[in-house]
């Protein structure tokens, strides 16, 4: 079990955030995909961008099941 911390400090998107809108999306090709179905969902990395590469390997990370 992973602690839920905040990934987006712009759009206050958290961990959880994140898992949830993949839990309640199809499943995914590619890890590009995912992010913008993630990114229409949560709004993640729509202010500064700073944490794209966070939000790409999270997606990823999830997508591989190391993370639930
Ligand atoms: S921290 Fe996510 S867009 Fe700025």
């Amino acid at each position: 079990m992973i602690e839920n911390y905040t990934v987006c400090h712009c759009e206050q998107v958290s961990f959880n955030d994140i898992a949830d809108a993949m839990h309640n999306s199809e499943k995914f090709d590619d890890v590009l995909s995912a992010f913008d179905s993630v990114q229409n969902i949560t709004h993640c990395s729509t202010g500064c961008g700073g944490c794209y590469q966070k939000v790409l390997d999270i997606i990823s990370d999830i997508m591989n099941g190391a993370a639930h």
